[in-house]
């Protein structure tokens, strides 16, 4: 008789793929759709690579079925996808458009009849222009109130349709991109505003969690958090201490308040003294109390290395110092990391990890340990939302995209992963990054992810064509095999 071992996945585990509106949907300006941050910020001039726009991107608002065929021949279990706000209510907070509604309500009535599970992701950082014109964006409570009525519309529509939903996507790297190195909207380089719009945010996190609560008690809703986990450069007690402050900074500022409701002390007090806290009323607190997710989706690339920094520091040369605490913001072109420093702590490089293209690190065991200390800092479900090789696929004289990079890439962290699982971790399921190639925000089409390559260039849309690649078969049979020989 077959016994099940104890670090088999899953029977029901939701092997799948993720995307989102902005990079895959085109169609930007149709069927009643109003324009988003990222339609406005991607046509100035010198802000994403060689000009790219999602204007067209790779025209999934009209080739949808053709992607859903292709996700039933794989065997895809989830598929994760994200809602533009500006599609379903065009500026933001006022009249709902009934034909951008459908869209999505035919996305997943589609993928239903296909067995493929739907995760909804309501914010994946394409905030409605008419929002950030009129009220600042996320650096106002109204934003708030808007985010409530456009999630209370998709509950109604599809709560008793869909059962998994991420509330907010990558809240730390976006924050991050936008308000401290201006590279993403709204441009802006100023920490206090930084914090301030953060702290929104997590109020309107906490207000799509509670609502959801109430009108889909059988759903299960999580936010999707960049977590990397922070190693210190070697066993010298000080770098150690640098890589706790790291952690501090970079992870537990927001998945403390995901999870638990509270801001952690340590961060809190050096940015009082910075002067950058953000104010934080008592009906705020009460708030975040309020609203625990039912699991907590994890996007994994990779982690950071900490090494001390002056450890004597007056607030003066802290304030100097201190630059930031996104965990993975890496500059293609250069070939250079962007180090994320804050007081007390400076990110080197890893001196054990090879990198991608792009340099960012290759780090499989860092999976493992990521799902490890969340679980055991925060005792929840794991979702796995993203996990992906950015890489330059091209096609083979015989036609075949041959990127067996991309294999090895998803083998060893899916490995991880099973160990993790071995460990005792909690994990509902895995979605890989990404399911057809997309946009990449900053990178154009040259940064590919998919299991599916498009067919298209920055310059050119050609014929947009889907051509599964070896990445695509692997993936089929693994979950064929639910995962069982993979080694
Ligand atoms: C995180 C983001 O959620 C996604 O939109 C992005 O394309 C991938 N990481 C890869 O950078």
């Amino acid at each position: 008789m077959y016994h099940k071992q104890l670090d088999d996945f899953p029977a029901d585990f939701l092997w799948g793929a993720a995307s989102a509106a902005y990079q895959i949907e085109g169609a930007w300006n149709v069927d009643g759709k109003g324009p988003s941050i990222w339609d406005t910020f991607s046509k100035i001039k010198g802000k994403t690579y060689e000009g790219t726009t999602g204007d067209v991107a790779v025209d999934h608002y009209h080739l949808y079925k053709d992607d859903v065929r292709l996700m039933a021949e794989m065997g895809l279990r989830a598929y994760r996808f994200s809602v533009s706000w500006s599609r379903v209510i065009p500026d933001g907070d006022g009249r709902v458009n009934e034909a951008g509604l459908l869209f999505y309500e035919r996305l997943v009535d589609e993928l239903l009849a296909n067995k493929i599970e739907p995760v909804i992701t309501l914010y994946h950082w394409d905030l409605p222009q008419s929002l950030q014109d009129r009220f600042n964006g996320w650096e106002s409570r109204e934003t708030i109130k808007a985010f409530k009525k456009y999630c209370e519309v998709l509950y109604r529509r599809l709560g008793k349709k869909v059962t998994y939903w991420v509330s907010m996507n990558e809240q730390n790297v976006f924050t991050t991109l936008g308000y401290r190195w201006a590279i993403h909207p709204p441009g802006v380089t100023d920490l206090k505003r930084m914090y301030e719009a953060n702290h929104i945010i997590n109020l309107a996190n906490a207000e799509a969690i509670k609502l959801f609560h109430e009108l889909v008690p059988n759903g299960k809703i999580g936010p999707s958090f960049g977590y990397g986990p922070m190693y210190p450069l070697n066993a010298d007690p000080a770098n150690v201490l640098a890589a706790e402050n790291g952690e501090s900074f970079n992870n537990d500022w927001w998945l403390d308040v995901y999870c638990k409701g509270t801001y952690p002390r340590f961060v809190r007090k050096q940015l009082v003294r910075l002067g950058i806290a953000p104010t934080v009323l008592e009906e705020d607190e009460i708030l975040l109390k309020s609203a625990k997710p039912d699991f907590l989706g994890i996007n994994y690339y990779h982690g950071g290395t900490a090494q001390q920094n002056r450890l004597e520091l007056s607030d003066k040369d802290c304030e100097k110092e201190f630059l930031g605490t996104d965990p993975y913001l890496m500059q293609p072109k250069s070939g250079q990391a962007v180090t994320p420093e804050i007081p007390m702590f400076n990110a080197v490089e890893n001196p054990y990890l090879q990198k991608t293209d792009w340099v960012w690190e290759i780090d499989p065991i860092g999976f493992r340990i990521a799902l490890r200390r969340v679980q055991a800092r925060y005792d929840l479900p794991i979702f796995i939302t993203e996990n992906g090789l950015g890489a330059i696929d091209t096609i083979a004289e015989n036609g075949q995209i041959k990127d067996y990079y991309r294999i090895d890439y998803l083998k060893n962290h899916i490995l991880e992963m099973k160990k993790a699982i071995t460990d005792g971790v909690d994990i509902i399921g895995y979605c890989a990054w990404s399911f057809t190639d997309l946009l990449s925000w900053l990178n154009g089409y040259k940064k590919r992810y998919g299991f599916v390559y498009v067919n298209r260039t920055e310059h050119e849309e050609k014929d947009l064509r889907r051509i599964p690649k070896e990445s695509y078969y692997w993936y089929k049979q693994l979950i064929l095999e639910n995962g069982v020989s993979i080694k």
